[in-house]
């Protein structure tokens, strides 16, 4: 049977691209394949990961485009040009209007680096959301795998892991921590479980 068709968005670093990259050639993603990877930034990292890998890359900037709506269309052009049945976002900093993850209930993932319903919401992404769990001096964190609806981070949590926070963690120590004991396991194994019940759905 063919695989899924993912599409990763993505605006920066891409570690948690790479990760997915990575399962795929140890076959820990194997109901899917990753067969394009759109950004919102022309200079993000992740395009030069998704390149070595021989991946499709596609770059669309709001900015350039005039308006949400035209940049959306953009994205939804390209993915239904490619196939794409699964979109996972992978540090895609850009909330996608409901007009968006209506079209793709349940086909959109992300991946969000604490155990939400903490430190979530609109305003907290990337490195806030560690400096706010230290702010909070909580002792447990972690990432949380979701659907995505209308609610920024409010979909149905798919996979969680916790992770310790340490005496003396800065908000780079714990983002790092949180990555490689988390968001670089949960994303690959959550990516794999919703693209096989989409090959399910198939049959
Ligand atoms: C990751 O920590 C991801 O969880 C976070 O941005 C980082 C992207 O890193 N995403 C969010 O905060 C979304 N709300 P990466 O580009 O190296 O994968």
């Amino acid at each position: 049977m063919n695989k899924v068709k993912i599409a990763v968005l993505v605006s920066g670093g891409g570690t948690n691209l790479q990760a997915l990259i990575d399962s795929q050639k140890s076959g820990v993603l194997e109901s899917g394949e990753i067969a394009l990877v759109v950004s919102n930034n022309k200079n993000a990292y992740a395009l030069e990961r998704a390149k070595k890998a021989n991946i499709k890359t596609v770059t669309f900037l709001k900015s350039e485009l005039g308006s949400q709506e035209a940049f959306e269309k953009a994205i939804v052009d390209s993915l239904e040009e490619n196939g794409i049945e699964l979109i996972v976002l992978a540090g895609f900093m850009s909330i996608l209007s409901e007009n968006f993850t209506k079209k793709y209930d349940r086909r959109i993932i992300n991946v969000h680096p604490s155990l939400i319903p903490s430190f979530c919401g609109k305003g907290f992404y990337g490195l806030t959301v560690h400096e706010k769990a230290l702010e909070k001096g909580v002792k447990v964190t972690g990432a949380t795998v979701h659907f995505v609806n209308e609610i920024p981070d409010g979909g149905e949590i798919i996979m969680q892991k916790a992770v310790e926070v340490m005496p003396g963690d800065t908000p780079s120590t714990l983002q790092k921590r949180v990555m490689e004991e988390a968001e670089w396991i949960i994303l690959p194994a959550s990516a794999e479980k919703v693209s096989k019940s989409i090959l399910k759905e198939r049959v």
